[in-house]
């Protein structure tokens, strides 16, 4: 499933110059730290000319970036204002200084939300090429998405055929990508939980999930015992808050929570966090855990000994929502914090 957003209009006056001349190169810089939901106005587009590698690095063309909500928690503090923005993007070698980067290579690397990077071989990962596997899979199930899903299911919940699964934020990259493997590995029942009633019909209909729910259409912990009545035993969680409680409430004895993001905080880090039932967790044999992926790289290979196959074999499908044009990688990223995606996020060059 693949879905293009339309233009959003907002974002235009951010591009301060903008041409389409090669010999010129796009960066994006946070220009203000937000209070809540950011806005186009705390970005800004910087024109300068395309940068020269120097010895032992390479110029690489960005085709693909990914937008992701912890670059929200990144907004806070940690991106330095009025420099160039860090994110996870495919782009070609297009000139090269190292033979360790040859030119027409496609690489991985973390200098995103820029036209063009300049990348030393220990900060750029060359792609393996699987025939017949579309780029973009990269940045969605074979990258950092779909990892984060396969640990969260292999590592922290050690999911057991037939076990029950409930997924928050179920429509988007992590929790699509977490349905179809848990799928794949001969889960039970699959629940998600997702904002809107067309997500929800494609989680059923599309994603493979048993039943789902729109979180808006009332209390969490009624909706999750109206759609898993008897129970669930793990629950990957990319929300936390209300979410989090009424899963606890849910889950079985020597149940799992797999604690993978808190997406429903990232713009209102003030807000008092749900209360869960602590007793719940003694008296069932709960298990909390969460995790960071950076820290399960080794898992890469493993990742698409199980993926590959699967996707080539027409049994896994992408979920992904692609925007068109570096211009609008802003409107991808502000449109995707208020659930403007389904599947994975990314922006395309045009
Ligand atoms: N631990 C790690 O290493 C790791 C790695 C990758 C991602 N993550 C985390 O995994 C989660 C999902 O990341 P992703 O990249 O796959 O993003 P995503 O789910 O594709 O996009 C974010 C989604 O969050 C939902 N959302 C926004 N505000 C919400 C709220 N208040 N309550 C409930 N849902 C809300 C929106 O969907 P709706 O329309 O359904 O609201 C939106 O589509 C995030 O928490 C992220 O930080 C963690």
């Amino acid at each position: 499933m693949s879905a293009t957003l339309c233009p959003a209009s907002a974002i235009l006056s951010t591009v301060t110059s903008m041409t389409s001349s090669t010999a010129s190169a796009l960066t994006v810089h946070q220009t203000a730290r937000p209070t809540g939901f950011p806005t186009p106005g705390h970005f800004r587009f910087v024109e300068s000319p395309v940068p020269e590698p120097g010895p032992g690095t390479a110029l690489v063309e960005n085709l693909y970036w990914s937008v992701d909500p912890y670059h929200r928690e990144m907004m806070d503090g940690h991106f330095e204002l009025n420099s160039p923005l860090e994110g996870r993007t495919l782009g070609r070698v297009i000139e090269s200084r190292d033979a360790a980067l040859p030119e027409g290579e496609i690489v991985f690397h973390r200098h995103g939300w820029r036209t063009h990077s300049v990348v030393r071989p220990d900060e750029a990962r060359r792609l393996p090429h699987h025939e017949g596997v579309p780029l973009s899979a990269h940045l969605g199930i074979l990258g950092g998405t779909g990892l984060t899903a396969y640990v969260g299911l292999t590592r922290i919940a050690q999911l057991r055929e037939g076990e029950d699964l409930f997924v928050s934020a179920a429509a988007g990259g992590v929790g699509t990508a977490t349905g179809r493997l848990a799928r794949l590995m001969g889960a039970g029942r699959l629940v998600g939980s997702a904002g809107t009633p067309a997500k929800v019909a494609f989680l059923k209909e599309q994603v493979g999930y048993d039943e789902a729910f729109d979180y808006h259409a009332g209390n969490v912990a009624d909706l999750l015992a109206t759609a898993a009545p008897d129970g669930i035993d793990v629950f990957v969680d990319n929300v936390g808050g209300e979410h989090l409680a009424a899963a606890i409430g849910a889950l079985r004895e020597r149940g799992r929570v797999v604690r993978v993001g808190t997406v429903g905080q990232y713009n209102t880090p003030d807000a008092p966090d749900t209360r869960f039932n602590h007793a719940d967790i003694v008296e069932k044999s709960l298990r909390m855990e969460g995790f960071l992926v950076r820290n399960y790289r080794d898992v890469q290979e493993e990742l698409y000994a199980f993926a590959v196959p699967h996707l080539l074999g027409g049994r896994l499908a992408l979920d992904e929502t692609v925007v068109e044009g570096f211009d609008r990688i802003v409107d991808a990223f502000l449109s995707m914090l208020r659930g403007g995606n389904t599947g994975k996020m990314l922006v395309k060059r045009s």
